[in-house]
C-alpha cells in the first residue's frame, strides 16, 4: 500500500473517535507485513487516565489478532476533527511503537489534505528502552 493510500486511512479512522474532553480526533492506520491494515482512533475516558491513544488502539488491535510485524504508520488528527499539521505520537506511543518494531519504522504525520511528513522510529524516539 502507498504512503498516501495509508495517510487518508488515518483521517478516515478520526471519524471514530471518541473525544467528548478534549475536542482532539485522532486516527491511525497501521500497516503490517502482512500488508494487513489495522486502523484505531483515540477513545477518551471520563476518568481521563484510561484514555487511549489512536496509535495504540491501532497496534494493540492488530497484536491481539496476531500481528507481530509491522512497516509502517500513518497518524492524523486536529481540534475538532481539523487536520491543522501534523499530530505527534505521544512518549507512550512511540515506547509502545519501540516495544514492536525496529528504527527504521516508518511514521507518517498527516499535516493536511495530501500531505505528510515522514520519520523514522529512531528519529521520534531515539536511544529507545528495550529489553
Ligand atoms: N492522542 C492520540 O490519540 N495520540 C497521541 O499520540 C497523542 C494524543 C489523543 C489522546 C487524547 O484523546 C487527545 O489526543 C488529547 O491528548
Amino acid at each position: 500500500m502507498d504512503d498516501l493510500t495509508l495517510c487518508r486511512a488515518a483521517a478516515d479512522a478520526m471519524n471514530n473517535s471518541y473525544s467528548p474532553y478534549s475536542g482532539c480526533r485522532v486516527g491511525a492506520a497501521l500497516l503490517c507485513s502482512s500488508g494487513k491494515v489495522y486502523t484505531g482512533c483515540n477513545i477518551e475516558n471520563a476518568a481521563f487516565s484510561p484514555t487511549v491513544c489512536a496509535e495504540r488502539t491501532a497496534i494493540f488491535k492488530a497484536v491481539s489478532e496476531g500481528e507481530r510485524s509491522f512497516s509502517k504508520i500513518a497518524v492524523a488528527g486536529g481540534k475538532d476533527g481539523k487536520i491543522d499539521g501534523a499530530f505527534p505520537p505521544c512518549g507512550v506511543c512511540r515506547q509502545v511503537m519501540a516495544e514492536f518494531c525496529g528504527p527504521d519504522f516508518e511514521i507518517l504525520l498527516v499535516t493536511g489534505r495530501d500531505t505528510f511528513k515522514k520519520f523514522s522510529l529512531s528519529q521520534l524516539l531515539p536511544e529507545a528502552f528495550t529489553l
